[in-house]
């Protein structure tokens, strides 16, 4: 089903996402589009009901001003026109009431359905991937994290045992995660799953490093040497999977809104392994994502999880990389995640992680000097992560985390808690 199409031409207002939630969260498909669009590109849309030009009083991009086409004007097609007195267009929507006058627009002027829902969407994409892919075989890079997670139910369901996931444990995932995956998609959903066991190989590469960027570098070159490695070892594979999601095609920038930035650790695969790629939530904003992976029959726990940084564990586990610290960071990330989750934190706060730096203080234990790491706590709240605060977290239940930690994990000895926002810290430490 080719679902009505409402298009918001960008003519530089901040607000385009917003407007194009609400019209999807009014069931009504939309989509932003940069403001030189041409009239034969909407055209070929075919499902075009209406446009929203939507500049905000001045209509300036990249400091320039801008308009449409005129050829747009002519196509026939209603436009509302937002904020900008001296518009062409046939509505005017200014602030109040303002959901109101959305709504007469896209359901009176223009006649769209509300058909946009998870249903329909999973419906039609599956129908795409099987148009795109045939017969023939799709490679997935699966980190568990939510995007690779639901493009993988969602291929699994439109063509089965003809996608292949790689897992790639890399020794710096959190507790039970790698099992997590295999659990859901192996086991649950007859993935036909490659586990790559690679905790040696990238802490050995990691071993007195130090430095941050450094960490970061060797960390996603080598999740691409392993990755690449694995793809060798496959015969007949065509296609990729990726998890490329909506932000990450308007981000690119609003003239060039087709640019896909390159994505997750597989962006920088070489020249000669050539897929085609398959992006099935390349429409889909990152809560739709989550919606989506519900409808696809996802755990809660796997597609509402928490953001959690590429390098993973690595990053958390401050200076260069030791066994014993890796652990401290791996268990006391997991009794806080439990913590929070009976306190009901998990849902309220946006990100919650525990770093170990790499030095010692001096503590008692059992009548005893000892010299062990500290765990620090984070727990932030952010709507974009450029800015973030930090939680006032309830002091009983700083106390029972700081118990469990001090109790049952190895070698920490002190429990600190981040009290700084964003800036002047970032959210990670490294
Ligand atoms: P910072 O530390 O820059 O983090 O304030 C902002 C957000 O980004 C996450 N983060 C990453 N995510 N790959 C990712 O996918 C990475 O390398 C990475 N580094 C940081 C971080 O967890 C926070 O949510």
């Amino acid at each position: 089903m080719k679902q009505d199409l409402i298009v918001i031409l960008d003519l530089g207002s901040t607000q385009n996402t917003v407007i194009a939630r609400e019209i999807r969260d009014l069931g009504v498909y939309s989509e932003i589009h940069p403001h030189d669009i041409t009239a034969e590109e909407l055209k070929a849309f075919d499902n075009v009901k209406g446009i929203i030009l939507n500049g905000g009083e001045n209509r300036v991009v990249d400091g320039q001003s801008v308009e449409i086409r005129e050829e747009i004007y002519e196509l026939g097609i209603p436009m509302l026109s937002i904020d900008y007195p001296q518009s062409k267009c046939q509505e005017q929507l200014n602030e109040l009431p303002k959901e109101e006058t959305l709504k007469k627009f896209i359901f009176e002027t223009c006649g769209a359905e509300a058909n946009w829902n998870m249903k329909n969407f999973i419906e039609d994409q599956v129908e795409l991937i099987r148009q795109q892919v045939g017969d023939r075989k799709v490679l997935l890079a699966l980190s568990g994290g939510v995007d690779s997670s639901v493009v993988a139910a969602m291929l699994i369901k439109a063509i089965g045992q003809q996608l292949v996931c790689v897992h790639v444990n890399h020794g710096l995932m959190r507790k039970n995660e790698s099992e997590s995956v295999i659990k859901v998609f192996r086991d649950e959903l007859h993935a036909n799953l490659v586990y790559v066991d690679a905790v040696e190989r990238f802490l050995g590469k990691l071993e007195n490093v130090a430095d941050p960027e450094q960490k970061r570098k060797i960390i996603g070159g080598e999740f691409i040497r392993v990755f690449e490695e694995e793809a060798r070892k496959l015969e007949g594979i065509d296609f990729l999977g990726q998890g490329t999601i909506y932000p990450d095609i308007i981000e690119s920038g609003t003239k060039t809104a087709k640019m896909v930035k390159s994505h997750h650790n597989v962006g920088g695969l070489p020249e000669d392994l050539k897929f085609e790629l398959v992006e099935p939530l390349k429409q889909l904003f990152k809560d739709e994502v989550r919606a989506c992976g519900v409808e696809l029959g996802l755990p809660h726990d796997m597609v509402y999880r928490q953001p959690f940084p590429g390098p993973g564990l690595g990053v958390r586990c401050l200076g260069a990389i030791t066994r014993d610290r890796l652990e401290a960071v791996r268990e006391s990330d997991a009794i806080l995640r439990e913590e929070f989750a009976k306190a009901g934190l998990d849902k309220k706060v946006w990100q919650y992680f525990t770093v170990v730096p790499d030095f010692k203080s001096v503590g008692m234990k059992n009548n005893a000097r000892v010299f062990e790491y500290m765990v620090i706590i984070r727990a932030i709240n952010t709507i974009d992560a450029m800015t973030a605060s930090v939680e006032k977290v309830d002091w009983d239940v700083l106390e029972t985390i700081t118990n469990r930690i001090l109790s049952e994990v190895e070698n920490v000895n002190r429990v600190c808690y981040d009290m700084s926002p964003k800036p002047p810290a970032t959210i990670e430490f490294e």
